[in-house]
C-alpha cells in the first residue's frame, strides 16, 4: 500500500528532491573556486583548507546514499527510488573528480612537491586516489549500451563498488585511526553491509512478500536505522559546518 502510493505519486517529487541535493558540494565550493579563477589573494589556500573536508565528506555521503538504495528496496519494497542508484553513482564520481583535481592543484601548502605528491605522497592520499580511480570503470559502464556489451561480466565490474567501499574505509582509517570519522563511516557501513549478505536479503525479501515476521522486521529496521543515523548525522553535521565555512570563504583550518 505505502509502496504503491510512493511508486505512483510522491516518487517523482522525491527523486527530483534527492537529485537536487547532489548540487550541494558544487554550490559550497563555488565561491572559493570562483575567487581562485579571478586570482584573488588567499583563494588557493582557502581551497586547500576546504577541499578534503567539503568534497571528501560529500563524496562519502553520496556513496552512502547510493548504497542505501538497494537495502531500502529490500526493506520497503519501494521501486520509485531505484533510478537514484545510477544518478548517485555518477554524482559521486563528479564530486570525487573535482576533489582530486583541486587536491592536485591547490594543496601545495600542505603537501609540498609536484601534483603527483599531492595525490600520492602519503599512504592515506594513495588510498583516497585509488578510491577515486576505481570509480572510473564503474561510471563508464553505468549505462545500458555498456551493460549490453558486457553481458554477464557487467555485474563483476559493478562489484568494484565493494573495492571502492573498502578503499574509502582504509583512507579514513589511515587518517583518523579508530576515532571520529572512521567510526562514523563504520556505523553507516554496518547496516548497509548486513542487508547485502545474501541469506539476510533473501529472508527479508520473502518475509516482506509473504507479510510474515512484521514485528521482528520492524525492530530490526529500527535498530539498523539507529546505527546508520549514529554515523550519518555527525558526517552530515561535519559537511554543514565545513561547507558553510567554505561558502563564506573562511574555511576551518586544522
Ligand atoms: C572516493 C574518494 C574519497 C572519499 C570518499 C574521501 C572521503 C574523505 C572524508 C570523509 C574525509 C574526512 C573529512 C573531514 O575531516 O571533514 C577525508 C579527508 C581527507 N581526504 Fe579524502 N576522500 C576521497 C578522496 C580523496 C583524495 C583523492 C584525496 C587527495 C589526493 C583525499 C585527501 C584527503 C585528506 C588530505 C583528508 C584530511 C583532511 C583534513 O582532515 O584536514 N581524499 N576524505
Amino acid at each position: 500500500m505505502v509502496a504503491d502510493l510512493a511508486d505512483r505519486g510522491y516518487g517523482a517529487i522525491g527523486v527530483w528532491f534527492l537529485r537536487a541535493l547532489l548540487l550541494i558540494p558544487f554550490v559550497l565550493m563555488a565561491p572559493e573556486v570562483g575567487s581562485a579563477i579571478l586570482g584573488r589573494p588567499g583563494a588557493v589556500a582557502n581551497i586547500s583548507a576546504s577541499v578534503a573536508d567539503v568534497l571528501g565528506t560529500s563524496t562519502f555521503l553520496i556513496f552512502v546514499l547510493m548504497l542505501t538504495v538497494t537495502p531500502l528496496r529490500t526493506i520497503t519494497g519501494w521501486r520509485w527510488h531505484l533510478i537514484l542508484r545510477r544518478d548517485y553513482g555518477i554524482a559521486m564520481f563528479a564530486t570525487a573528480a573535482l576533489d582530486i583535481t583541486l587536491a592536485a592543484t591547490t594543496t601545495g601548502d600542505t603537501f609540498p612537491g609536484t601534483p603527483l605528491t599531492r595525490v600520492g605522497g602519503h599512504s592515506f592520499l594513495v588510498a583516497g586516489t585509488l578510491s577515486t580511480l576505481l570509480l572510473v570503470p564503474l561510471v563508464i559502464t553505468a549505462n545500458r549500451p555498456a551493460q549490453q556489451w558486457l553481458g554477464r561480466h557487467w555485474k563483476s565490474v559493478q562489484r568494484l563498488t565493494y573495492a571502492v567501499w573498502a578503499m574509502i574505509l582504509v583512507h579514513l582509517f589511515l587518517l583518523f585511526g579508530l576515532t571520529s570519522i572512521f567510526l562514523d563511516a563504520l556505523a553507516v557501513s554496518a547496516p548497509l553491509a548486513l542487508m547485502r549478505v545474501p541469506p539476510v536479503r533473501r529472508w527479508w525479501d520473502s518475509a516482506r512478500r509473504a507479510d510474515r515476521h512484521r514485528a521482528l522486521r520492524a525492530v530490526a529496521a529500527a535498530v539498523m536505522l539507529t546505527v546508520f543515523a549514529s554515523g550519518f548525522v555527525p558526517l552530515a553535521r561535519e559537511l554543514a559546518e565545513r561547507g558553510a565555512a567554505a561558502f563564506v570563504q573562511q574555511p576551518v583550518r586544522d
